[in-house]
């Protein structure tokens, strides 16, 4: 205990191990933008240094044995920015999908997209189609790209599809909807994560959150790095999720 080597292993977060772990969490990578303007840079230089910590963050959940990463990158709101803003992000995310698709693989990472692909352009749709395939049998942590993302979109997407399935009134369960959403296969995510402060879900997974445990943070995206995931980490190991219910010794 007393030991220096001992010492500094002890005040590092403690990541909880399973089942305190979260199997699926999901982040709203939020403050590109003021990291770059912090440092009188241009926005762009932001969101380029927050695609540039993907890889690092989705390494360091999967080594702590989370399953599910699902982060969100661009949401079906983002199109109202500027027109050069937009533009940016769109060339931006085919840059990253073909230089990040390949050291993923490389991890046996499974790469998955929610939200709507049809608004993208050609080849950012055949490049995002072409990394799913490649990596669907990799049995490693799974990344989920909120791309063109909106939890209100998906909610219209998954009725109009149980409509187009001739589902009848008394089909319509929570199970019958939630297998219609981009996210079916996946479990519900267990900690959202946002980063650079703000308090909102900003549309954000809303049917799949409801039980979420959520983490907020001040850090920017492009500085969240492994010491932030573990105490993200710890974090969520201190919560009691009740869903509900009472706690056991509550009840006694
Ligand atoms: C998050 O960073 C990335 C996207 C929403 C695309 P922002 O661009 O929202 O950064 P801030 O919130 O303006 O700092
Ligand atoms: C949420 O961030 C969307 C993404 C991180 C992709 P925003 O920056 O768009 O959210 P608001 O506008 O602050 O709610
Ligand atoms: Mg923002």
């Amino acid at each position: 205990m007393s030991s220096p080597a001992h010492h500094s292993v002890e005040q590092s977060p403690r990541v909880p191990e399973e089942p305190e772990l979260p199997k699926h969490v999901a982040i709203i990578m939020d403050g590109n933008g003021r990291w770059a303007s912090e440092r009188g840079m241009h926005r762009s230089e932001g969101h380029r240094a927050g695609v540039n910590n993907v890889r690092r963050i989705t390494t360091s959940f999967a080594d702590h044995g989370v399953k599910y990463l699902t982060l969100f990158a661009f949401s079906t709101e983002n199109w109202e920015r500027p027109d050069d803003e937009v533009g940016f992000l769109i060339s931006l995310m085919g840059e990253a999908v073909r230089q990040e698709t390949q050291p993923l693989h490389a991890q046996g990472v499974r790469i998955r997209h929610i939200g709507r692909l049809d608004r993208l352009p050609d080849g950012l749709q055949d490049a995002i189609r072409e990394s799913m395939e490649l990596t669907k049998d990799n049995k490693g942590i799974t990344l989920n790209l909120a791309y063109d993302y909106g939890g209100r979109a998906e909610i219209i997407d998954a009725v109009r599809a149980m409509v187009a399935d001739g589902l009848r009134p008394d089909d319509i369960t929570e199970d019958a909807l939630q297998r219609h959403l981009y996210t079916d296969g996946l479990p519900d995510p267990d900690l959202i994560i946002r980063t650079a402060g703000e308090m909102r879900i900003s549309n954000f997974l809303i049917w799949q959150s409801a039980y979420a445990e959520y983490y907020a943070t001040d850090v920017h995206w492009p500085d969240f790095d492994e010491r932030q995931v573990a105490k993200a980490l710890e974090a969520y190991g201190g919560r009691q999720r009740r869903y509900g219910r009472l706690d056991p010794d509550e009840t006694s």
